[in-house]
């Protein structure tokens, strides 16, 4: 599977087929033996489709025209009209499965630096193991997209959820309807240093 490394792309274009409960459970399945930091495994996912994908998303809607009108990430504010074009995304995605990191606190409250570092572990956990869920769905043929713009509706979303865990974003699914090229990448010698 590791030529879907190369293969996946963001997939923002789905078709209306729905995707089956097997098929979600082998890939949150790829994401459940992800490596984690002290093998904490801290993560867990709400899978929405139907009706209760409709009402999240009519949530996270009502969260981001909140923004607009009292901005809580006053410093991201440019980043409105694209968290608009991703909840589009997501109602039109069959799936949306939203992520948490079931150590985490909400981001709004301050944490001290042990905090912090233990924070970087599990969402850094948390990233492997979506990476994980994202090439095992292109194995699938099932095109993602990971989703971030969730920050925009933080406090609805996470009061609608009923959790006191930190929201860390979410995954569109769905078969594909667009094959995009491969989006722009740093070259390989901008990347490297070597030290001998
Ligand atoms: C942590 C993270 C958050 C992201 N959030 C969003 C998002 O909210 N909306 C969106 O359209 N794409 C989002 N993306 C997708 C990136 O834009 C995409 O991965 C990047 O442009 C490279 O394109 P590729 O995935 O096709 O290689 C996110 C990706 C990551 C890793």
């Amino acid at each position: 599977m590791l030529e879907e490394i190369y293969s996946r792309r963001s997939i923002r274009k789905y078709t209306n087929e729905p995707i089956s409960c097997s098929i979600i459970e082998k890939i949150i399945d790829a994401g459940r033996v992800a490596p984690s930091a002290k093998n904490r495994q801290p993560w867990k996912y709400l899978v929405y489709s139907g009706e209760a994908k409709v009402r999240l998303l009519s949530i996270m809607k009502k969260g981001i025209e909140m923004e607009e009108i009292n901005p809580r990430l006053p410093l991201s504010v440019n980043g409105i009209p694209d968290a608009k074009n991703t909840l589009r995304i997501m109602e039109n995605a069959p799936v949306v499965i939203v992520v948490l990191n079931t150590n985490g606190k909400s981001p709004f409250v301050q944490l001290d630096v042990d905090g912090r570092f233990s924070e970087m572990n599990d969402l850094l956990s948390i990233g492997a193991s979506i990476e994980n869920m994202l090439l095992k769905a292109e194995e699938l043929n099932i095109g993602t997209l990971w989703i971030g713009n969730t920050c925009f509706a933080y406090q609805e979303l996470m009061e609608y959820i009923g959790s006191t865990a930190e929201l860390v974003g979410a995954i569109a699914l769905g078969y594909k309807a667009e094959t995009p090229a491969m989006r722009p990448r740093k070259k390989i010698e901008d990347i490297i240093v070597y030290f001998d």
